[in-house]
């Protein structure tokens, strides 16, 4: 396999595969020195036509440490203001030398174009409301390492399911590793699809805590919200907030996740976010070391074929 372009078409193998990988790399990182010569020689191109703080700084990190060479470039400080389309863009990296090119862009499938286009790796940081398929694996890595195991969880996934890329792959990732996933938001943020896609729809916040061993917050993405779609901001929080007297429906020892950047105070309580259940920091690290695992697979440490 070259690329990296979702969840919905990686098999359960392939998944335990990188999240067995991210293991060793979670030792990496917890050394003094943690740097490998593994990927030296190799060149990694972050290409972000949107804001990230997590997944390109972690992205950079992970080949940083496994002693690749890398280059992030932002589409706003590109020559992509000068109307410069994609397909050139990736082009003009791939004939620099870039091995593998990561790629944030606001419109679904533009991984898949670039994956067709040129011959380095391509890994989708995340396409429109499409997948954020390392997002879901490192949270997929940050459960089985709490709970050692993934399968026959309750996987409560809570917020603005309709723009979240983030919840699609997790619930293509969860489903394929036999987690029992639910979600809930408001009525107008849940895509009348997604139940194709083998989750149980709650209605109300309660219903999906209700003995959940994971729940997963996610942020109301103010800046995608159509007029009329959206209840104001202090409703939204009183009825889809997740506080603590809300969390103690959850099984005892639950987890609290959140992809980042948290709206406090909105979808997730300051006490909650920084109370013992949460991994939300854990998520973080956990993100460099499955993104090293990545970049390991397919910079030669070999990714099966698809
Ligand atoms: N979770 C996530 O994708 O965060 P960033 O937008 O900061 O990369």
């Amino acid at each position: 396999r070259k690329d990296i372009l979702g969840l919905q078409n990686l098999s359960a193998e392939e998944i335990g595969l990188i999240l067995d990988t991210a293991v060793p790399m979670k030792e990496i990182l917890g050394r003094a020195i943690k740097k490998v010569p593994t990927l030296r020689g190799r060149t990694v191109v972050t290409l972000f036509y949107e804001p990230s703080t997590r997944t390109r700084t972690s992205f950079e990190l992970a080949a940083k440490y496994l002693s690749a060479d890398s280059v992030n470039l932002s589409a706003s400080t590109s020559s992509v203001v000068k109307g410069e389309t994609l397909k050139d863009t990736a082009r003009t990296l791939v004939a620099m030398g870039a091995d593998v090119v990561v790629l944030r862009h606001p419109m679904a499938g533009a991984p898949n174009l670039l994956a067709s286009t040129i011959p380095a790796a391509v890994i989708n940081a995340g396409d429109g409301a499409h997948e954020h398929p390392t997002q879901a694996l490192l949270d997929m890595f940050t459960v089985r390492e709490k709970m050692g195991q993934l399968a026959g969880l309750n996987v409560a996934i809570i917020g603005d399911i309709l723009h979240s890329r983030v919840a699609r792959s997790n619930i293509w990732g969860f489903t394929k590793m036999g987690a029992r996933v639910r979600i809930c938001g408001p009525a107008t943020m849940i895509p009348p699809e997604i139940e194709a896609m083998g989750v149980y729809v709650c209605t109300r916040m309660e219903e999906a805590l209700d003995g959940a061993d994971v729940v997963m917050m996610l942020r109301i993405q103010l800046e995608r919200q159509q007029q009329g779609l959206f209840p104001s901001i202090r409703e939204y929080a009183r009825l889809f907030g997740l506080n603590r007297k809300r969390l103690a429906l959850a099984r005892p020892g639950a987890l609290v996740m959140h992809p980042g950047p948290m709206n406090r105070g909105v979808e997730i309580s300051p006490e909650v976010a920084d109370g013992v259940n949460a991994v939300i920091n854990e998520q973080v690290t956990n993100g460099v070391a499955v993104r090293m695992a990545l970049l390991y697979l397919l910079g030669g440490g070999g990714m099966p074929d698809a």
